[in-house]
């Protein structure tokens, strides 16, 4: 009795030295979409109201996350690779905690606590507010295995934690969260839960403060982001509050579902330069069969009415996807039906992926994958030649055109040269006019387009440009 006395004193005493002299520091790497990005900047926001830093490394660091995907393939070798890896830190630093965030956190099996692995922490998209406190109650010892929090919420929005994610002039806003479409290939209900929208007037407090700290460009995030609803308001009524309320010089958003696209969204789009008129649009198959079987809940009839729709109020527009092929049943003929659309539609861009079959989803648990992998791999190669085709001839097709750019960086090759977005979403790339790189990074210039491949446009600066650069 007394021994455990002592024991919870010393724990208490170190707990209080540890708070005393600040939290630590915390290192988060982030693995697959752009909601993950947020996420680990809510974490560090909420870790930063708790004392602690921000770690650049993971051998600097007292906490390391992995906030992790459970949508791409491989992912649960990639994080156990990872963990191994980082287990000699562990050795080094017994106090180390490390922890897996995000969706693979959500749908981890027991696999992961049979293995050995350096984890002392498993907490859900829904959970990160305990993770301080779980943090503590590690510190603190006694525990044998991790401590796992998993329980989905139909309310947590994190609307109240300020999220530390600014890169340069760009930022994404979380809307809303979670997905009620149970598309049968998808483990996001699972690990996301249920749909929930963030009030309009806190999105529109957010926007108003990354404003005020020089961010000219928002990218809202949802797993469904036009399926946003708060009483009254719709995904459109809340861009119109955003364009009424603040000064914010581009919205983007990402992803919609095909299923809830609204004329007066379009219109919205077709009439607001500053609502960016670019659109990713999942297609995730072209056969009306194929889609039913997935739950899509459109028809290719429809998708392709749609685009209809959509380019002919906004014949700028540009539109990019994303596509599964070897869905379980998918046959040629249903596969050629994809590449028909594809040409139909002729997408600036699209993201393409060999079905793989994830636990607990609806196909997994009723549609045998039974497509062999040598077809889905033979299936995808002809896929991404033909996008590759599209997008090279559209790119090529910009040549002498003049568009403005939202200056977002330097280019990733060098610093001799910016990078930034024309409305319709396509990369350029074109040297520093005069001056630094960073003079230019927030100002929207005009750029004549001389060459092009079929990821990047390659320009020049036009003098007279709409705004002036930043002093
Ligand atoms: N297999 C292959 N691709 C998938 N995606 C989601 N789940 C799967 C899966 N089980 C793709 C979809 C989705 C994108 C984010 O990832 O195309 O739109
Ligand atoms: Fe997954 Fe479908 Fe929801 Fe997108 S709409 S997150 S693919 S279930």
């Amino acid at each position: 009795m007394s021994s455990q006395l002592e024991t919870s004193i010393s724990n208490s005493q170190l707990l209080d030295s540890v708070i005393e002299s600040g939290m630590g520091r915390v290192f988060i790497e982030t693995y697959g979409c752009q909601m993950n990005e947020y996420d680990s900047g809510v974490v560090r926001g909420l870790l930063n109201q708790e004392n602690f830093t921000t770690a650049l490394n993971p051998e600097d660091s007292d906490v390391i996350f992995l906030n992790t995907c459970a949508i791409r393939e491989n992912a649960h070798a990639k994080i156990y690779t990872k963990l191994q890896s980082l287990g000699y830190l562990k050795k080094k630093n017994p106090n180390l905690v490390i922890g897996i965030l995000g969706c693979m956190a959500q749908n981890l099996g027991d696999d992961l606590f049979n293995q050995d692995l350096p984890v002392d922490l498993v907490v859900g998209p829904d959970n990160y507010r305990e993770i301080p406190n779980l943090i503590r109650s590690i510190r603190l010892g006694g525990h044998t295995s991790p401590l796992q929090l998993t329980r989905l919420s139909r309310t947590e929005t994190y609307d109240d934690i300020e999220p530390q994610v600014i890169n340069g002039i760009q930022a994404f806003v979380t809307i809303m969260r979670g997905c009620d479409n149970f598309c049968t290939f998808c483990v996001v209900p699972y690990t996301r839960g249920r749909e929930r929208s963030r009030p309009v007037s806190s999105i529109v407090d957010e926007v108003k403060m990354l404003v005020d700290k020089g961010i000219k460009q928002v990218t809202l995030l949802g797993q469904n982001v036009n399926s946003y609803k708060m009483n009254e308001d719709d995904f459109a009524s809340l861009i119109e509050a955003l364009l009424n309320q603040t000064t914010i010089e581009k919205i983007r958003f990402s992803s919609p579902h095909p299923k809830d696209f609204p004329m007066h969204l379009i219109d919205l789009m077709s009439k607001e330069d500053r609502f960016a008129s670019n659109i990713h649009l999942p297609l995730q198959a072209g056969s009306s069969k194929v889609l039913e079987d997935m739950n899509r809940s459109y028809t290719k009839e429809e998708y392709l009415n749609l685009v209809d729709r959509i380019r002919d109020r906004i014949p700028n527009v540009g539109i990019t996807t994303d596509i599964i092929v070897g869905f379980p049943g998918e046959t040629d003929e249903e596969f050629e039906e994809t590449l028909d659309v594809v040409r139909k539609v002729r997408y600036d861009m699209a993201y393409m992926f060999k079905y793989s079959e994830r636990e607990g989803t609806i196909a997994q648990k009723k549609l045998p994958d039974n497509v062999p992998e040598d077809l889905k791999s033979e299936r995808l190669i002809r896929l991404v030649d033909l996008q590759t085709e599209i997008s090279h001839e559209l790119n090529t097709a910009k040549i002498g055109k003049e568009y403005e750019i939202l200056v977002e960086n330097a280019s990733r090759k060098s610093k001799l040269d910016l990078s930034g977005r024309t409305s319709c979403g396509r990369m350029a790339v074109f040297p520093v006019p005069y001056g630094d790189y960073t003079d230019w990074i927030g100002s929207t210039v005009k750029v004549r387009i001389t060459q092009a491949t079929s990821a990047t446009l390659k320009g020049i600066y036009l003098e007279g440009q709409p705004i002036e650069p930043r002093s």
